[in-house]
């Protein structure tokens, strides 16, 4: 049987939310390795760098020894290519994230025919929960515990003041 080894978890995490580590908690369970890859999305303008990004990812993932943060800045079909047996992980809150989704896997899939992309539906708790959402409550002081992991809560906060 074939097993597959490494999940490439890609996304904006602008920033990292509890969302993204529970599905980030569950994949490191199925697979060897997941690595949490910071992309471009050209339709999102965002608050953090890359750099930031990545630096707040990092200082969240302590606890898993499976896990690794990197970063590409071109089509993730081929980032993917860098890997032997990877797939795609990906997160679904609702039927609206579904459309979009799976315009994406499929377009992965024709750059890159062996590439599978594989949905993690969202845990309950979390099924309301977006970067978006949390970069919104926090131009207006909201409590951001419940949102994100207590590292990064100064760095939100801090950023969308500078950004006032
Ligand atoms: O967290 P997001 O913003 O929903 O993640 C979207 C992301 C970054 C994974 C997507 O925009 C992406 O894959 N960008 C890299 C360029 C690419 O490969 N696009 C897919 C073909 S349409």
């Amino acid at each position: 049987m074939k097993t597959m080894k490494t999940a490439i978890y890609p996304g904006s995490f602008d920033p990292i939310t509890f969302g993204h580590l529970d599905i980030i908690r569950r994949a490191a369970d199925i697979f060897d390795k997941v690595v949490v890859c910071v992309m471009i999305n050209s339709e999102k303008k965002t608050m953090f760098t890359i750099e930031e990004r990545m630096d707040l990812i990092s200082r969240v993932i302590g606890d898993f020894p499976n896990v690794e943060v990197d970063t590409w800045n071109g089509l993730l079909a081929e980032y993917a290519m860098n890997y032997q047996d990877a797939v795609i992980i990906k997160g679904l809150r609702a039927i609206s994230d579904f459309e979009s989704e799976f315009q994406m896997a499929i377009i992965n899939k024709k750059i890159n025919p062996y590439l599978e992309t594989l949905f993690l539906s969202a845990s309950e708790q979390y099924t309301y929960l977006s970067s978006s959402a949390v970069k919104e409550m926090a131009k207006y002081g909201a409590d951001l515990s419940e949102f994100v992991p207590e590292e990064i809560i100064d760095d939100v906060i801090r950023k969308s003041q500078m950004r006032r």
